[in-house]
């Protein structure tokens, strides 16, 4: 297929709607981890335009910066550490409204002010996170949550 995506407009949930199956396509005959990380997060960026958006994976006790979107970011996170290590220590995807309320919080970006965390689970076990930031407050939601869970099921691991 073509490598191009087309941008939707319309509520964030029909921005997901639509991005769903693209990335479904985009991904499909593809088992290459990095090429698809690649992909994934530009066509993210794409359709939202985020601040930043990345994936760390975990190798050994860290996690180590993968491909991403946007400024330059931390590479190497502890497990437990910042918004991105708790969300892998805690299996479960952590929504920040405000990332001075977290005790932690890694700076990457002085900019980034919102941030959602989604580990990606494999055999049990968080083999990577999906991390995006945003420059405003409360950006990301229940919405964001359930849709992006959604979407990285489409990453072969
Ligand atoms: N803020 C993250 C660190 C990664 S950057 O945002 C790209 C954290 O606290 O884990």
């Amino acid at each position: 297929m073509a490598e191009e995506i087309s941008i939707h407009k319309g509520t964030k949930s029909e921005k997901y709607e639509a991005l769903l199956p693209q990335i479904k396509g985009l991904l499909s005959g593809e088992t290459d981890r990095v090429a698809n990380m690649a992909n994934f997060v530009a066509a993210l960026k794409m359709t939202f335009g985020f601040f930043w958006i990345g994936f760390y994976v975990v190798r050994d006790k860290e996690l180590v910066l993968a491909p991403f979107q946007g400024p330059v970011a931390c590479t190497r996170i502890g497990q437990g550490k910042g918004v991105c290590g708790t969300a892998w220590k805690e299996k479960r995807t952590l929504i920040v409204e405000d990332v001075n309320t977290f005790p932690g919080h890694i700076a990457c970006s002085s900019a980034s002010k919102s941030e959602i965390v989604v580990p990606i689970v494999r055999n049990g076990q968080v083999v990577a996170v999906l991390d995006i930031d945003s420059d405003d407050y409360a950006t990301f939601d229940k919405t964001d949550a359930i849709y992006l869970e959604k979407l990285i099921e489409q990453i072969y691991w």
